[in-house]
Parts: C-alpha cells; structure tokens; sequence
C-alpha cells in the first residue's frame, strides 16, 4: 500500500451503498471514494432527478446523487463483465468509472426551466466544475495532471476511446438505463421496466462502442419501448409542465423586476449573478434547490402581484389548466386569447404559454455524436444495426413524436367581472383540438 499510487489505491473493504433499483452500488477506489465525498458531488443531493414531476407522481424525490451512484454502479457492472474480453482496455478503467459518476455534476436547479431562462448549459459547467478550482478537480489531479481532462472529454464526447464514451452516452448507455429504472421505480408506474441485467451479460466492447450480442435483442427492444413509454407517460407529463413552466415564468419575472429596479423584500441575492451574465463556478456550486424553494417560499409575500401570485402557484401546487394547440392551425386563436387577456387585465406574458414537448424514440439516420445506431452482434461475429434485425424497433424509428399544449390560470380567468369578456375567453378554451399523434 505504502508505494501503490493513488489512482490504484483500494479501500481495505468495499464499501456498499443501499439502491433501491440495483440493490448495492459498491465502492472500492479510493478515488471515488473521496470524489462522492467531496462538496461538489455532495451538492447533487440538493437537486432532484426529475425537477418538477413531484407535482405529478409523488414518489419522485429523487436527486441527481442517487442517480449518479447508479451510473457509476452500471459502469462497474459493464467493466467486470468486459474483463475476458481483449476488445476492454483495462487502463480506461477509473476514466471510465470517474466520468460515469460525475457526468451529471453541472446540474443546477430545476436545470430545464433554470437553463432556459438564463441561457445557461449544465454541460459546461460539468466540464468547468471538473476543470476549474474545486475539490472534484483536487482529487482527479491526484490521479495524473493530465486526468481531469480525460474525465470531463469522455462527458463531452470527445474522449479518444469511443467505447468508453458509448458507455456513459449513447443510445444504449449506463446514463439512459439507470434513469429509465430509477425513474419507473420512484414515480411507481409499472412502464419503465426492462431487464438490466440480462443486457449487461449481452454488452461487448468493440473498437467504436459497446454492441449487444443478437440473443439479447429482445432485451434490448423492451428497453426502447420503455424509453418511449417513459418520455410520454412520465417526462411530458402535461402537469408536471404546467409547475415547469410557472418555474420558468417565476424566474422570467424576478429577472424583469431586478433589471426594473424593484424592491425586493427578499433580495434574490445569490441569482444576482446569473442576472448579471457573470456566473463563475463557485457563484453557481452554490445554487441547488433548497435556495430556490427558499427564495420562492418568500416571495409569495412580495408586493409585487405577478411574483407573488406566480410562486403562491408553484408552492401550494395551484397549477395552470391546458388544453391541446395545434401551431400550425390555432395561431389566430392564440392572438385573439392574448388580444382578450390584455382586456381582461391579465398579462399574457406570464399567464398565456404553449408548451411543446418532441421525441425520437429511435434513430439510425441521424449519426452524429449524440446518435450513435445500436448494433447487434451476430454468432459469426458480425454487427448489425438495430432496426434492421427488429420489427418493434423497425417501427418506430425515426418517427418523431409531437404534443403542444396551450397552459392558462382558470381561476384568473372565472374572476373576471366583464361576463361577456370572460364567456369569449372560455369558448376559445373550451374549443379542443388534437395534435398528439405519431407523424
Ligand atoms: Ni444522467
């Protein structure tokens, strides 16, 4: 032990964490072992998994931490099985291992209404976070200098070794089945299942990326049908939508009234610098939830009507109603809504939204990085891509999937006084259209 460098240095016993979806996520580096204990790794406890979907399936409370032990556990579980296999470079090991667990790291809160707003990209900051002036980066340039490079290219994609990349980001990765599983397992829906550990035994390294030997492919299909099922029952849900964007619309107004001049009772202190354009990394570390439910938690008490009424919304779950909208067809309906709302004393821009949701449950055409096809590896040891060989997957390849909803505050809307005013709003709101089909 005395003259074992640090990258090689074990823990005397591993160390096992309790998961609920992969029972134990063991840890024997000492490596990641000091990286989960480190502030920055720590802070992802503080963001959940799954922003506002809370407000929708109650159990999902889960943070961005558990989920990041579950891709580090997947990646341990990848490499031992790769081990026989001359295909596995065993000195990627900890890159691989590191990358898996700190991919998520650049995460703030409520990232996708977060993001939006002040055009900011949790992916930079992962990359700035490892790289800059932290204790995450203390650690990694234990290993070698040139290590927290590595470790933030594999997130980025750039990593030389493409297999290692594959197996954090790909269209089958350690990434998309942990959040598939914890996901279903959190919120309780019964989609969202797939068998883990039968693709795991399937998985081979290859030179470009881990492929999935041909008798695993049902396995495989199951899990693309869950992803499909999950990004429609689950992720754009219509009312875990509505809370994202009253989040958005909360973050949308504090920043008007700051750039106005308003007197915060409650100053919005630790956002000044996103409002500023000059976020450094440890003005951002010290973003999570809990300062963004604090700041809102006091703003339902702001004199300002639109503040106060839009974090009352988000905090005692009062949610916007929907209804289907059609872009191509209701445009006018929405400039007549708008033109009413004005009338009405309701300010469109906070209380009228549309909210469009896109998925591609599968993609060959479209190689880019983010893209890479799923191939099957025959017996005589030749690959083929997914759709190919798959019926199931055959048909929804390619195949986008759209949904627009059109997001209003019913109770706003029922308290206008002008009788007239308010039956025109409704009928428009009533009138329901459809445009939630497979294209
Ligand atoms: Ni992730």
């Amino acid at each position: 032990m005395i003259n074992m460098e640090y990258k090689d240095k074990q823990l005397d016993e591993v160390k096992v964490f309790k998961d609920p979806v992969h029972r134990y996520v063991h840890v024997r580096d000492l490596v990641i072992w000091d990286l989960i204990a480190t502030k920055e790794f720590q802070r992802l406890r503080r963001i959940k998994q799954l922003g506002t979907t809370y407000v929708t399936f109650h159990g999902a409370e889960h943070s961005r931490f558990n989920h990041s032990l579950g891709v580090y556990e997947i990646v341990r579980r990848m490499i031992k099985n790769f081990q026989q296999d001359e295909g596995w470079h065993p000195e990627e090991r900890l890159t691989a291992l590191c990358a898996a667990l700190l991919h998520d790291l650049g995460h703030g809160p409520f990232s996708h209404s977060f993001e939006k707003v002040f055009g900011l990209d949790h992916e930079k900051f992962t990359r700035n976070i490892i790289l800059g002036d932290t204790e995450v980066n203390e650690v990694l340039k234990r290993v070698d200098k040139t290590f927290p490079e590595k470790v933030a290219s594999v997130i980025q994609k750039t990593y030389d070794d493409k297999l290692v990349v594959s197996m954090i980001s790909s269209q089958i990765d350690a990434d998309r089945m942990d959040y598939l599983l914890r996901d279903a397992y959190y919120t309780g829906v019964s989609y969202g299942h797939f068998d883990m550990e039968r693709i795991l035994r399937v998985m081979r390294p290859t030179e470009d990326q881990v492929v999935v030997k041909v008798t695993g492919m049902h396995a495989v299909e199951d899990y693309i049908m869950s992803r499909y099922q999950m990004y429609w029952q689950v992720y754009f849900h219509p009312v875990t939508r509505s809370a994202e964007v009253i989040l958005t619309k909360i973050f949308k107004r504090v920043k008007y009234l700051y750039k106005d001049g308003y007197a915060f009772q409650i100053e919005p202190t630790l956002l000044l610098p996103l409002f500023k354009g000059n976020v450094d990394i440890d003005s951002y570390l010290q973003l999570d939830e809990s300062v963004v439910n604090y700041y809102f938690q006091r703003w339902q008490y702001e004199t300002d009507p639109i503040l106060s009424d839009l974090c009352d919304r988000f905090m005692n779950r009062r949610l916007f109603k929907y209804i289907e909208y059609d872009p191509e067809r209701e445009k006018s309906k929405l400039d007549k809504l708008e033109e009413l709302f004005e009338r009405a004393n309701i300010d469109s821009t906070y209380y009228l939204t549309i909210d469009s949701s896109k998925d591609l449950p599968y993609d060959v055409y479209r190689k880019g990085k983010d893209r890479v096809p799923i191939y099957l590896q025959t017996s005589s040891g030749e690959e083929k891509e997914l759709s190919t060989h798959s019926v199931i997957v055959e048909a929804i390849t390619g195949k986008t999937r759209e949904d627009h909803k059109l997001y209003y505050p019913s109770e706003k809307i029922a308290a206008i006084e002008d009788t007239s005013l308010r039956e025109e709003i409704l009928k428009l709101l009533h009138v329901r259209s459809s445009h939630n089909m497979l294209q």
